[in-house]
């Protein structure tokens, strides 16, 4: 099991366990993490799944998938360096103590 660790805007910090194979998207809704909405369902066509990697994490999870940059423009918070759509980043045994901290706001 991996687990990843949701830190709100006000530092308050919930660790999951998630499924690999799931998406990072897929374990916050799964487990009731507040702050990801994910209103299209991880079809790549809302950015209310906006989460910033940890800085320490953010070559672990990879490079922006094909359209999330497009994506992202039109997430509600601020972007940042290292802004990804959590719908786009996929668990796997690497990301085991992945931190992701989420937006002010979603929408
Ligand atoms: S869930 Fe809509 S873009 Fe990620």
């Amino acid at each position: 099991m991996v687990q990843i660790t949701f830190v709100q805007p006000d530092g308050s910090r919930t660790t999951v366990d998630a499924s690999e194979g799931a998406s990072v998207m897929e374990t916050a809704i799964s487990q009731g993490i507040a702050g990801i909405f994910a209103e299209c369902g991880g079809a790549m066509m809302c950015a209310t799944c906006h989460c910033y990697v940890d800085d320490a994490w953010a070559d672990k999870t990879g490079e922006r998938e094909n359209g999330e940059e497009d994506m992202l423009e039109c997430a509600a918070a601020e972007l940042k360096p290292t802004s990804r759509l959590s719908c786009q980043i996929r668990v796997t045994g690497a990301l085991d103590g992945l931190v992701v901290h989420l937006p002010e706001e979603q929408a």
